[in-house]
This record gives structure tokens, C-alpha cells and sequence, in this order.
């Protein structure tokens, strides 16, 4: 698919009619792991990401992690959830290199997670990246350590119907040319 057609073709899909293979799944991931990264760091050392696949672990992991409008748009979707290991990205040993902190980390994490649902979106496949979720349910369920911050949950499936474009707006609104 085309750049430019590929970035228009992505929205966030709050109803899925099928979910998404294994094997595909890791073909996205992997392609999620060619977004530029902190000193190269990469997700090997600072992202993270859990995949939650069977339609058992899906169920449960639903109940317990996300809010009831989440649950409903995710119905049916494969979830991913994303997390970075605090105090790696932007610092140097202990000390962090500048005011932002974790904060690179978030970034980090953000580019990783732009690269994926972008690669999900060029194999046919749709993302609903959720911010509102139950941290604390998550790292219990999945047994995460307490050294990486839960970021978002990622549904990932195919589309069930067409969503329409969120509107955007002016470029002048939010860059300026000097
Ligand atoms: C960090 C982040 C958190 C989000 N959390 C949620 C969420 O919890 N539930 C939801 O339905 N959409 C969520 N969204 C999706 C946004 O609402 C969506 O990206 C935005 O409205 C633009 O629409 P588009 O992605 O279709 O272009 C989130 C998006 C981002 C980037």
C-alpha cells in the first residue's frame, strides 16, 4: 500500500468482525521494532509488549482490565499490551539526562506503537489503542514486573465496519514556521 494512502486508511476501529493469527501478529511486531529508539535501545531493552491471543485469556483479561466501553469496542480483537522499562530511556545509569525523564520512555514507546498500528494497517489488519485501562488488574493478570509502566492496550483484529475519519485540525492550529 502506498504511504500516503496508508496513513488515511488508519483509524481507530471500535468494532472488529475476527481477531488476528499468531503468525501475523508476530510479523507486525517485528516490523514495530524498525521505529527509531533512544541510543537504539530498542523494545529489547524498553518496550515491551504482552500479547493476549486465546479466546479464554481474551475474555478474562477483558473483565479485569478494561472499562466497560472498551470491552465493547474490543470485542472480538486480539490485545497487545504495551509497556517500557522505567529509568533506561533518557537516562545515563541513575541520573536522567534532562527534565524529561521517563518521559522518553513514553516517547519511545509511542513511536514504537505509531510503527504498529501503521504495520497492522498495511497487512489488512485495524488497532483501537486504549489509554483507559486498569493498570494495577493488568500487571496482576499478566504478571508484569513493577519496573515497567503500563502504557496502553492495543486491540488488534479485522475491521468489522467501515469507521469514518476524525477530523483534523489546521495545520496552523499546531505548527508554527519560523
Ligand atoms: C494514547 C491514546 C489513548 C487512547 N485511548 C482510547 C481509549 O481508551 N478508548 C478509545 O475508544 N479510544 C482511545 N484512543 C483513540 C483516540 O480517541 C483516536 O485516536 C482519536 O479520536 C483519533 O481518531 P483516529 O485514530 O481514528 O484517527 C486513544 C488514542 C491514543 C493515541
Amino acid at each position: 500500500m502506498e504511504f500516503k494512502e496508508l496513513i488515511s486508511a488508519r483509524r481507530s476501529v471500535r468494532g472488529y468482525a475476527a481477531g488476528i493469527g499468531h503468525d501475523a501478529l508476530v510479523e507486525i511486531l517485528k516490523e514495530a521494532q524498525q521505529a527509531p529508539s533512544w541510543k537504539n535501545q530498542q523494545t529489547a531493552r524498553t518496550a515491551r509488549c504482552y500479547a493476549v491471543e486465546t479466546p479464554e485469556a481474551l475474555e478474562a483479561f477483558r473483565a479485569a482490565a478494561l472499562p466497560s466501553f472498551n470491552q465493547n469496542s474490543s470485542a472480538h480483537a486480539a490485545l497487545i499490551v504495551t509497556t517500557y522499562v522505567k529509568n533506561v530511556v533518557g537516562f545515563n545509569g541513575e541520573t536522567p539526562v534532562n527534565e524529561i525523564g521517563n518521559g522518553w520512555g513514553a516517547y519511545d514507546l509511542g513511536l514504537h506503537d505509531a510503527y504498529l498500528v501503521l504495520a497492522a494497517r498495511n497487512a489488512g489488519y485495524d488497532t483501537l489503542i486504549m489509554g483507559i485501562r486498569d493498570a494495577d488488574a493488568i500487571r496482576a493478570k499478566l504478571n508484569i514486573p513493577e519496573n515497567e509502566e503500563i502504557m496502553s492496550v492495543i486491540a488488534i483484529g479485522r475491521r468489522g465496519a467501515e469507521p469514518s475519519p476524525r477530523p483534523r485540525k489546521a495545520l496552523n492550529e499546531v505548527a508554527r514556521f519560523f
